[in-house]
């Protein structure tokens, strides 16, 4: 029997019409600084209409409220052991493409063409293969929606969770709602963490970050971890935020994630970039770095 005390209904659990909608709010908080000079500014604000915005609010109420220590504790315990799929590596791209959105037909390119777009910027830019690899690989986390978790568990800017928030963060009201807010043990500055101890011994909020830079960190330089791990958290790299749990290390590769960010950002193009002409490059940057297969 359903034990369930409330009855949600999907649009209720999943608020985003496609997890583009919070890509959308993030550019719009921090648009292109190359675009803004140009009429394409304009061009880029036409979808960021009001039901999005409504949409997007309540899926980060949603994601504040529930995003507790406790939550992410059990997420990492039962995801990090990856004991769901073995695929390979091209295999997981199909997989992923299976997020699609049917209800926007305006709707942007499919996830492998965002993923193949940031990875052929960072490419044109001369940049090391490994960072191309990253570009590639960066968000093959959000096959979690297809593990059944919801928009909120799987995207949204990321924050460390067993401290007090930053009000920083995206909507920082909502985080009234997360019983953490009122929790000692959590609550302040420093909650469950020693100053400066360093970002690696720091809970962040649950989502596609931290599950794809486990899912990779054995086979990708350390400046590409941070890349994989950090991207969605906002609060630091664009806003500065959260300085008393940095070390040394964290400041020393800060760059590495802001480096990355534009290319993630920045990269969409309506002309989807030719695969048959790129399909050599990839199979053998791919077979180079990484195993036959991907655990899930
Ligand atoms: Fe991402
Ligand atoms: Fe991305």
């Amino acid at each position: 029997m359903n034990s369930t005390p409330q009855q949600f209904t999907a649009s209720e659990i999943n608020p985003l019409q496609s997890l583009d909608e919070w890509e959308d709010d993030v550019l719009r908080r921090y648009p292109d600084p190359d675009a803004i000079a140009t009429a394409k500014a304009k061009e880029a604000y036409r979808n960021y209409d009001a039901p999005a915005r409504d949409t997007v609010a309540e899926f980060y109420r949603l994601n504040h409220q529930y995003q507790t220590y406790d939550f992410v504790q059990q997420k990492s315990a039962d995801y990090l052991r990856f004991g769901r799929k073995v695929m390979p590596v091209w295999d997981a791209f199909d997989f992923l493409n299976q997020l699609v959105d049917d209800s926007d037909p305006d709707t942007d390119l499919d996830q492998f063409q965002h993923l193949l777009q940031t990875s052929e910027a960072i490419r044109r830019d001369g940049h090391p293969d490994w960072m191309v690899l990253v570009g590639l690989m960066h968000d093959m986390g959000k096959v979690l929606c297809l593990f059944g978790e919801p928009q909120w568990a799987v995207v949204g800017d990321t924050f460390p969770v067993g401290c007090a928030y930053s009000d920083k963060v995206v909507y920082p009201e909502y985080f009234s709602l997360n019983p953490d807010f009122t929790n000692p043990k959590y609550n302040t500055e420093l909650g469950v963490y020693a100053k400066g101890c360093g970002l690696r011994h720091v809970t962040m909020s649950w989502g596609h970050d931290e599950y794809v830079y486990h899912m990779l960190k054995d086979y990708i330089p350390e400046e590409g971890q941070y890349m994989l791990r950090y991207h969605s958290f906002y609060a630091w790299h664009r806003e500065g935020q959260y300085g008393h749990l940095l070390d040394d290390h964290d400041r020393k590769m800060e760059k590495w994630v802001n480096l990355f960010n534009p290319y993630d950002l920045y990269s969409k193009n309506p002309t989807p970039p030719v695969w048959q002409e790129l399909e050599p490059y990839y199979r053998d940057l791919i077979k180079r770095y990484l195993p036959d297969t991907l655990r899930f």
